[in-house]
């Protein structure tokens, strides 16, 4: 696709873990000649921190101080490799390591430090200064970027979630069971949409997809659709 003359905006993707938000963000990216940025990796990058650095002990109690005190020493960045994208985590690709299941269970709690949320959405912020940027997460259209010219919340049913992500999961070689899951979604969802900060809720003027009966292209089409139309509307 042309996009040289198109005005470049700004794309957020919000939605529950595992509803293929990224996936999607990703393609559209890919197609419209956007950079994509998954700030779930971010917080993910932060929890493997902390617990490399024993910052979580095995009852997943957060050592808030050692953290909040660490976090300028924590740099993140994105390294893009043919069709791959790999997060780096003070230099050293940590892409498969943040998509552990240790991971998952810990970085809800995380993620709900005040501290490390404003950390992660000035940097956020200053890799979006440019536009032409598609990132995706929880509170992208709410407080990352409140004037995105784009906002998408993407929801399925938690059953259809879990199995998407049994599926990933099996096929980087992650061992997984359905029933592990499921609960970790549902206990995600509660803490995402209940934490003080800037908890998960769909922007007032965003468009909601349900994507439970969808195919991936179905949903490919759906996005790209929808940016196609908002490019119309500013141009006109
Ligand atoms: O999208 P994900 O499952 O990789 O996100 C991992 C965790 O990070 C999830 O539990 C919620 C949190 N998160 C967040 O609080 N805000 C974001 N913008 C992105 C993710």
């Amino acid at each position: 696709m042309n996009t040289t003359t198109q005005p470049l905006i700004t794309i957020a993707i919000d939605g529950y873990s595992s509803s293929g938000k990224s996936s999607m963000a990703r393609q559209l990216a890919k197609t419209i000649g956007y950079r994509y940025i998954d700030s779930g990796a971010m917080y993910r990058a932060v929890t493997l921190y902390a617990m490399q650095h024993n910052m979580i002990s095995d009852d997943l109690a957060i050592d808030e101080q050692s953290l909040i005190a660490a976090l300028p020493e924590i740099d993140i960045d994105f390294q893009v490799d043919g069709e791959r994208q790999y997060t780096l985590l003070n230099g050293v690709n940590v892409e498969s390591d943040i998509r552990s299941m240790a991971v998952s269970n810990r970085v809800s709690p995380v993620s709900a430090i005040p501290a490390v949320r404003h950390a992660l959405v000035k940097m956020q912020q200053q890799m979006g200064q440019q536009k032409g940027i598609v990132m995706d997460g929880r509170d992208i259209g709410t407080t990352v970027f409140p004037d995105a010219e784009m906002k998408i919340f993407v929801t399925a049913s938690p059953q259809t979630r879990a199995q998407r992500r049994v599926a990933e999961l099996i096929e980087k070689g992650i061992p997984a069971s359905y029933e592990e899951v499921l609960a970790n979604v549902v206990h995600r969802d509660h803490i995402d949409e209940t934490r003080a900060e800037s908890p998960l809720r769909r922007a007032d003027d965003a468009i909601t997809l349900d994507n439970s009966t969808m195919t991936v292209d179905e949903q490919n089409r759906w996005l790209l659709d929808r940016y196609e139309e908002c490019i119309a509307k500013s141009n006109r």
